[in-house]
């Protein structure tokens, strides 16, 4: 390899290592595993309906930031809410998600940050 070529393949290398340690939007979720794996599911699962960013409301579905993991639990595995606690919305629009039983606690982790 030539010289310059080696140096060109180089800075290549060290753009596209910098531009990785960018790519998440939240630097302090992205150590936590579970955290990731929560936001995996919910790119996943939920987005058609809530925001990619879940402090904001999507084009049907509500903001889910600060959601608890009972409240995670009882919506996303039934249409159902924990006792007392308040609805965003009166509507019954969510389906549920029965195969994602085993995610709960990673969405949880993911959504109540
Ligand atoms: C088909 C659209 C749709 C999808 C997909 C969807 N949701 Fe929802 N979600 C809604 C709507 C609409 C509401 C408001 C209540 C209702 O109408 O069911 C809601 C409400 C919620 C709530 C309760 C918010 C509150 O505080 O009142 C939670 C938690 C929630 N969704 C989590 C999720 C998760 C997690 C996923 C992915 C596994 C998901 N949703 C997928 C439409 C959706």
């Amino acid at each position: 390899m030539k010289r310059s070529t080696k140096l060109v393949t180089l800075l290549l290398g060290i753009y596209l290592l910098a531009s990785c340690s960018n790519d998440s939007d939240d630097a302090k979720s992205a150590r936590n595993p579970d955290v990731e794996r929560g936001r995996a599911v919910f790119v996943a699962n939920c987005i058609a309906c809530h925001n990619n960013d879940p402090s904001r409301d999507g084009p049907i579905g509500p903001a889910l930031k600060g959601s608890s993991r009972e409240l995670v639990e009882t919506r996303v595995l039934s249409t159902s809410y924990p006792p007392n606690y308040k609805p965003k919305r009166p509507t019954k629009v969510m389906p549920q998600f029965p195969f994602l039983k085993d995610e709960i606690p990673y969405l949880a982790a993911y959504l109540s940050q």
